[in-house]
């Protein structure tokens, strides 16, 4: 079922003992509520009772989509759960016309990797991926340096 902020105590509980998973300040309650209500219908929880098992994060960017923190206890692992988030996430973005998605996997996380291979997404190589982020993208940058820039 669709992903909103009532299962977020059980979806932050199910990565936070998940392997493989890195989590950060956007993983806050306000940063996932703000980014559901970004990305409505785009993200999806599998439940077990009211128990959170499986969670797939989806937006885009008007040109992309992404995924994050695909998700499935370990005991329901194996039953074609990931696959089946993964596939809802990635219909939704077809219907808003977004015709590439992207999603990162560490290094190694080679469980990972092998599931995606075998869902049929292809593995991208001759790509670097960079991160900078905004609060301090000025430091340590001279004053003329960005009067040249403006
Ligand atoms: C990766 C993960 C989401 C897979 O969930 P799942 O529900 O067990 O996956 P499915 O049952 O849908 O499996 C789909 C296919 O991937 C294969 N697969 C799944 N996990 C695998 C693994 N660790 N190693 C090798 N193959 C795997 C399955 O055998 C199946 O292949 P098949 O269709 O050819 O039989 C789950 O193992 C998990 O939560 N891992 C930890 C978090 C993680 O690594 N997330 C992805 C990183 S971005």
């Amino acid at each position: 079922m669709s992903m909103n902020i009532s299962h977020y105590g059980g979806a932050f509980a199910l990565w936070d003992r998940t392997d493989g998973l890195v989590l950060s300040k956007a993983d806050s309650l306000e940063a996932i509520a703000a980014y559901l209500e970004r990305n409505p219908g785009m993200s999806f929880v599998c439940l077990s009772g009211e128990r959170v098992v499986g969670t797939v994060m989806c937006g885009h960017d008007g040109r992309r989509g992404y995924l994050y923190h695909l998700a499935v206890d370990e005991e329901f692992r194996g039953l074609g759960i990931g696959r089946l988030l993964a596939a809802s996430s990635l219909e939704r973005l077809g219907e808003a016309g977004i015709e590439r998605c992207f999603l990162m996997v560490l290094e190694d996380n080679e469980g990972g990797a092998e599931f995606w291979s075998r869902a049929g997404w292809e593995r991208r190589s001759g790509i670097l991926l960079f991160s900078k982020d905004p609060e301090t993208a000025v430091d340590g940058t001279k004053e003329e340096e960005h009067a040249e820039c403006t």
